[in-house]
């Protein structure tokens, strides 16, 4: 039984719905203002020290080491009242339900991707994320692949290395006064908007889901659709989340749409992904690039990570790409940490966290 449960003067569920603001109902009898919080907290993707130090001093503790899957499955959870993951540990509905004793799923990070969001809210458990801490790091990486991508940097880099000086086959182009195509228009678009327009370049997005007002305030022409965006841009870079919708989104038939030229000059298509793998579809991104429909290719994040090693994508000379680095950045990393660290204390405090993801399906 995790240590919280023993001191909480309310039962778990009850917990449960006075974090999520619903009326609460204590059986036992005892005030609910004053709850103690001591939890055992397992942190199995690593943690910075700092944010270790945050939980420990907020009275929790913290057991650091991954745990296998088949150790998950066969309850390893029970003793803990929270865990916090990175993308590492998969929280899948089979090890949701054998984890009885944990009230609270943390993510250091943004996408929840490896959480069965669904089967937390119904076990009754809050999963929270840190959305904000790693949006400066990946707006640089984004800003680094775009600027790789149109000076050839990787490629002469791999030239160099062959005792090779090809300096005529490294012509770029500028990215100022070119079209930046966002798909998505939330916390890093918008970063990567800053930076962009003050490199000269004109920014489009489409993100169904904005308040056109949004896209004014940052001087961004918002597209109702998204083939539109394709056919203005020239330099697209991905920045929703992996969704059924998003799903393939960048196809060959949307990239055969982009103008491949801008004002005269002739600066080629280019793609960067450095939200999700599975939003460009790679298979056909392989092929716009062996027939020149598309000039460049920078990804971070792949359909199937690690990558193979037979893949023929990032064999290709046009094409450069990272180990879904955008969060790993000592800063990003300390801040992810200590985010989580706060909302899971808050959460154990028996508030709502800011940061609650799956609300939905808890109430
Ligand atoms: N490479 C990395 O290591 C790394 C690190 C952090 C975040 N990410 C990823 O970057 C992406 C963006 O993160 P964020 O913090 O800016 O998220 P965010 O939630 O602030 O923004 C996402 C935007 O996508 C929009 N969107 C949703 N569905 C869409 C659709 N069908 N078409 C177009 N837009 C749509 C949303 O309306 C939202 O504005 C996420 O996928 C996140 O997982 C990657």
């Amino acid at each position: 039984m995790p240590i919280a449960h023993n001191k909480f003067p309310m039962s778990r569920v009850e917990a449960i719905l006075h974090r999520v603001g619903l009326p609460l109902k204590n059986v036992h009898g005892g005030t609910t203002s004053e709850l103690p919080i001591m939890a055992r907290i397992a942190v199995t993707d690593g943690m910075a020290p700092a944010a270790v130090a945050v939980l420990e001093k907020a009275g929790h503790e913290v057991v650091l080491g991954y745990i296998e899957k088949s150790d998950l499955l066969s309850g390893a959870l029970d003793d803990f009242d929270a865990i916090i993951v990175r993308s590492a540990t998969k929280l899948t509905a089979e090890i949701i339900e054998a984890s009885e004793g944990l009230s609270i799923i943390g993510r250091a990070g943004v996408g929840v991707d490896n959480i069965d969001l669904q089967a937390a809210g119904s076990a009754g458990i809050m999963v929270i994320n840190a959305p904000n801490a790693s949006t400066q790091s990946v707006v640089e990486l984004t800003i680094g692949h775009l600027l790789a991508s149109v000076r050839h940097i990787p490629k002469s880099d791999r030239s160099m290395r062959q005792n090779r000086w090809e300096k005529k086959a490294m012509k770029g182009t500028e990215l100022s006064g070119k079209c930046l195509g966002l798909i998505g228009f939330g916390r890093i678009a918008q970063g990567v908007a800053k930076v962009a327009t003050s490199l000269g370049m004109e920014i489009h997005t489409y993100d169904p889901y904005l308040p056109p007002k949004v896209a004014k305030a940052q001087g961004a022409y918002l597209h109702k659709k998204v083939d539109s965006l394709f056919k203005t841009c020239t330099h697209i870079s991905v920045h929703c989340n992996l969704t059924e919708e998003t799903h393939h989104l960048v196809n060959e038939k949307r990239m055969k749409m982009m103008p491949g030229k801008k004002s005269g000059i002739d600066c080629g298509n280019h793609i960067v992904n450095c939200a999700r793998g599975g939003i460009v579809d790679e298979d056909a991104l392989l092929s716009a690039l062996e027939n020149g429909t598309i000039t460049s290719a920078a990804l971070d994040v792949f359909e199937f990570e690690p990558v193979p090693e037979n893949s023929l994508l990032i064999q290709h000379e046009n094409f450069h790409g990272t180990p879904h680095i955008g969060a790993a950045t000592l800063e990003a990393q300390d801040r992810v940490g200590i985010d989580i660290a706060h909302e899971v204390i808050i959460a154990l405090k028996g508030q709502k966290p800011s940061t609650l993801v799956n609300s939905k399906f808890l109430s």
